[in-house]
């Protein structure tokens, strides 16, 4: 699916494309990856898989309830700072990875359009209906804006980016980057420094580690239960399986020594599982767990020391009132 974006000046006109859907889903959902995740201990199921459709509206649901903080707190930061990032990259193209519905993404359309007038935006997701309804919230408050969806995986959609001319910002909203394990972060950072030049930039929003009990309310909502829960019906619907989602409860603790939250199914019975597409079946014994997610809750400073390892250098961050939430900005060096 590579093709030439030229940035904001040569994109004039071409307000509304949505590429990737030649992209098979086995490419996307690798089948493989899930059987090898099952087979480990602990079992393990990939955050992707989240986001079906009926999950990622789920994910909106969360975003709006009380307990779940990060929503708001990356709005409030972006409401009040998008103008002076805007002022410090100066013009560049917008490429954001994980938009889903780009609805806090609007705040920093806006300040670029305000800013630098015409400006192109790709946003990447895994969901092509969340890319539709991205390309609704953008287009409906900027019409000097050329939107480009991308549906893919991050690695797919950063691929395609590497054709874009032009400096860059390349951001990652909705500590999104905190569901990643050691070696997919580093995949991604890997990835994102050869998709960008020296003096692009990548803005990162992130959850700050906090008391336990903020953490777990978060976490453990009713919406919360209903989107672990919904992992198992992903999985039916991809690869015709036969999990009981009444067979199985969503446990959300904060693992303290490891910095991260932690989202899991356990199995309220003993039970054999059967994934007909991949022709894998397994067995849960009562009590046991699939974890279903991670979400990492980090120090500014390690994550800063993080990311200079491949080559990102912190220009500055900001912080909501209460520094529950973070959003900080990269430079490539
Ligand atoms: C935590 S949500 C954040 C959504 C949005 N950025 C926000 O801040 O509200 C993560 C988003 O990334 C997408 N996603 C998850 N895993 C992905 C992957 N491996 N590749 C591409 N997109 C992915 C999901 O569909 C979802 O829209």
């Amino acid at each position: 699916m590579a093709r030439n974006h030229t940035g904001p000046a040569a994109a004039t006109g071409n307000k509304y494309e949505i590429i990737g859907a030649d992209v098979p889903d086995e490419t996307l959902f690798r089948g493989d990856l899930l059987v090898a995740s099952l087979s480990e201990s602990p079992r393990s199921v990939n955050s992707i898989y989240y986001y079906d459709d009926t999950g990622s509206l789920l994910f909106e649901r969360l975003c709006k309830e009380e307990t779940y903080y990060l929503f708001r707190t990356e709005r409030e930061i972006l409401a009040e700072y998008s103008k002076t990032i805007a002022g410090i990259t100066g013009p560049v193209s917008l490429i954001e990875l994980g938009s889903g519905n780009a609805e806090k993404t609007t705040l920093l359309i806006d300040a670029y359009v305000e800013t630098h007038g015409l400006t192109f935006y790709a946003a990447v997701d895994i969901n092509r209906s969340i890319l539709e309804r991205a390309a609704e919230n953008i287009l409906s408050v900027s019409s000097d804006l050329n939107f480009l969806g991308v549906v893919g995986t991050y690695q797919t959609g950063l691929a395609e980016i590497t054709s874009l001319v032009g400096p860059k910002l390349l951001f990652c909203l909705g500590s999104t980057i905190g569901n990643m394990h050691d070696d997919e972060l580093d995949n991604l950072l890997r990835s994102a420094r050869s998709a960008l030049s020296p003096g692009d930039y990548f803005l990162v929003g992130i959850d700050l580690d906090k008391e336990t009990e903020i953490l777990e309310a978060a976490y453990n909502s009713q919406t919360a239960i209903l989107t672990n829960l919904c992992v198992l019906q992903h999985l039916n619907w991809r690869f015709s399986g036969d999990f009981d989602l009444f067979h199985f409860r969503h446990v959300a603790f904060h693992n303290k020594s490891l910095h991260r939250m932690e989202s899991h199914l356990e199995a309220m019975r003993a039970q054999s599982i059967n994934l007909q597409r991949l022709k894998f079946s397994f067995h849960l014994e009562e009590g046991e767990m699939i974890r279903t997610e991670i979400m990492r809750k980090v120090q500014i400073n390690e994550f800063n020391d993080l990311f200079f390892d491949y080559e990102f250098l912190n220009v500055k961050y900001w912080t909501d009132r209460n520094q529950k939430y973070a959003l900080i900005l990269f430079k490539v060096s």
